[in-house]
């Protein structure tokens, strides 16, 4: 998909003068990257492999698949110093503050997979409490237009399907078709997006020249598919009449944090409706706009939740 013109997925930076910590696999970078050896004891709670104390305030974890999905975070939590970088699995985990909230920000790349490797790391070598995902979708919804917002109440994968042996979309084995996001972690990003709507949708409207944003919450639906077609997007509300919005990363993401019972919540931002525009919509929605509308929502929401402790 980088051909589409999305670039590298890799944020760069703080990787390159990555130091061997030792463990297989993980590479330490950044702030304290001199001394190697104090890093392991340090992140020591975060990845249990690399041994030593823990540390008393478990992060959150928020990923985006591509970088123009993160917006400004990154440079957000290098402004707040003391950054480290951990090279694990081939992704950059950075770990420090944002508002003053722990947090590690990563990028999951695009498809199931590569959220699910992700999340799985974030939860077992990184301890996050909860993890949250923002990012771009296609929008399915009849009221779901570009520029609009929606935040995920249940998640479903839309290709799985091992009929007749088990029911369309289930996941075989675990009995479950919709995954549920946190209800409270939901709630306070769909705050955030409410709050970011009143203050600045209009202007927002204006400059990227969408209608003023709507805050949706539902169905969202994952595949490893970009929906770009009237009939592929047909198909998809025909079978899930209640989708608000395609995306190919939210609900493994969810599958994985409902197996290990870790919060999870997922907020995307309409980038195209999913049909034959989808691919000249995406583009230019994720190089233009989409970084605007993440840094808006996820400042309200860690800021909400550091003042509300
Ligand atoms: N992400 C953004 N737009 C999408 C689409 N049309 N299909 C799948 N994932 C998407």
């Amino acid at each position: 998909m980088s051909g589409a013109g999305m670039g590298t997925p890799e944020m760069g930076g703080a990787g390159a003068a990555a130091t061997d910590a030792g463990a297989a696999g993980t590479r330490v970078a950044g702030a304290e990257a001199a001394d190697a050896g104090t890093m392991a004891a340090r992140t020591s709670a975060i990845d249990p492999s690399l041994g030593g104390a823990s540390v008393s305030h478990r992060p959150l974890g928020i990923l985006a698949a591509l970088p123009q999905e993160l917006g400004d975070l990154l440079e957000a939590m290098r402004a707040e110093a003391g950054v480290r970088t951990i090279t694990h699995g081939q992704r950059d985990y950075h770990l420090g503050t944002v508002h003053g909230a722990p947090c590690v920000v990563t990028l999951a790349r695009v498809g199931k997979v590569a959220a699910a490797a992700t999340v799985s790391a974030l939860i077992h070598a990184f301890d996050v409490e909860a993890i949250v995902f923002t990012g771009v979708a296609g929008g399915v919804g009849a009221e779901v237009r570009v520029g609009d917002i929606v935040v995920a109440d249940t998640l479903l994968q839309h290709d799985l399907d091992a009929s007749p042996l088990f029911p369309r979309f289930e996941v075989p084995l675990l009995g479950v078709s919709h995954f549920s996001a946190d209800a409270a972690l939901a709630a306070q990003l769909a705050a955030a997006c409410e709050c970011f709507v009143a203050e600045e949708g209009a202007a927002s409207a204006a400059r990227f020249g969408t209608r003023e944003p709507r805050v949706h919450r539902g169905l969202i639906i994952s595949g490893d598919q970009f929906v770009a077609s009237a009939a592929g997007v047909r198909a998809l509300r025909e079978a899930l009449p209640n989708a608000l919005a395609v995306e190919m990363e939210g609900a493994a993401i969810a599958q994985v944090c409902h197996e290990y019972g870790v919060p999870c919540a997922v907020v995307r931002t309409i980038s195209d409706t999913a049909d034959d525009h989808a691919p000249a919509s995406f583009v230019s929605f994720l190089t233009e706009i989409a970084g605007t509308y993440s840094n808006a929502i996820l400042t309200r929401f860690l800021q909400a939740r550091i003042s509300e402790g």
